[in-house]
């Protein structure tokens, strides 16, 4: 199997990450099915590339008939067996729980072709510990889009002991196809390489808010105009989820047991207020 025999791509979940990834696939030329055990996630997904793409013709980024095109070939249902049944690739952004990834992927397994490959979008869950769960483990792997995914140009491709070489490499070559920038990463670790990065940043960043130091204002101000980056720690945390900055750190800290990676108070307190970032329209900002 070679990246030309990929023709149809499968989304599973169609919340913050999989209903962008769709549109990057759809943009790339592909045909493919979004689905969700979520209704209102999907309409709201509908919804989305209703309006993204006319607003990108209007932009002058892409063509009417791009635009059509792209519509024509995009499909969102709530059954799996429609969504995953014809896929040649499924790219999983589903919850970030175990469990639910686990028996998501030994349903896929159950219900997809047998030559697609399943890869995960998980950010934290490398693929070892679902592709068991699967009949063929040689094509399970790791490919991790960023937030939002329409925009970010890297995605990290991580082949576990289990993945093939050929799955490793078609996945690489649908990066390319869907003009990311991609790494390949040729040993699992916790984090891949960006989130690492970004949470020993977060990490600091929270640590100096939580001491008055400074407010997380003035340090995503300084963060922005000393490193360049577009968006400072906490207004980050805000787009990605508190929510999920709130799970990953109290995993993280209940199986090191490490004091330096309790969650912070600033994150804990949001988490349990409900105060998830953007899309509760209130995290560190107010987005009312
Ligand atoms: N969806 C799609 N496109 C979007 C978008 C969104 N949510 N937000 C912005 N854009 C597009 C706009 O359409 C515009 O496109 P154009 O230039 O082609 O017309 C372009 O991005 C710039 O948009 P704006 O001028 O409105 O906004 P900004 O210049 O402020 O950019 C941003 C917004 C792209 C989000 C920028 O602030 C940024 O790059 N922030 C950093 C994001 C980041 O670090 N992401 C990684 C997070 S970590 C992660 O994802 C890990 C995971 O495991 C959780």
């Amino acid at each position: 199997m070679n990246i030309e025999d990929i023709k149809n791509i499968c989304i599973i979940g169609a919340g913050n990450m999989g209903h962008q990834i769709a549109v990057c696939c759809v943009l790339a030329g592909y045909k493919v099915t979004c689905t969700d055990i979520s209704q209102e996630m999907l309409a709201k997904a509908e919804a989305f590339a209703k309006s993204y793409l006319p607003e990108r013709v209007t932009k002058g980024k892409l063509s009417q008939e791009q635009a059509d095109m792209a519509l024509d070939n995009l499909c969102f249902t709530p059954s799996l067996e429609e969504a995953a049944g014809g896929a040649d690739y499924i790219i999983e952004a589903a919850v970030e729980k175990m469990a639910i990834k686990r028996k998501l992927f030994a349903d896929l397994d159950r219900i997809a072709p047998p030559q697609a490959i399943l890869a995960t979008n998980s950010s934290y869950i490398v693929s070892s510990q679902i592709a068991d769960a699967t009949k063929r483990p040689d094509k399970v792997c790791n490919m991790h889009f960023f937030n939002p995914a329409l925009v970010m140009k890297l995605v990290e491709v991580v082949q576990g002991p289990h993945t093939s070489e050929e799955t490793a490499q078609i996945t690489m070559d649908l990066c390319a196809k869907l003009g990311k920038r991609a790494v390949w990463l040729k040993k699992e670790i916790y984090g891949f390489l960006v989130n690492r990065i970004l949470s020993a940043l977060s990490q600091e960043a929270l640590y100096l808010a939580e001491m008055g130091i400074a407010t997380p204002e003035e340090i995503d101000i300084a963060v922005t105009n000393a490193l360049g980056h577009p968006m400072g720690p906490f207004r980050l945390m805000d787009l990605t989820g508190i929510d999920l900055t709130y799970y990953r750190t109290m995993e993280r800290y209940q199986n090191s047991r490490d004091p330096k990676l309790k969650p912070s108070p600033l994150v804990v307190e949001r988490f349990i207020k409900g105060e998830w970032g953007k899309k509760t329209k209130k995290g560190f900002y107010s987005y009312e």
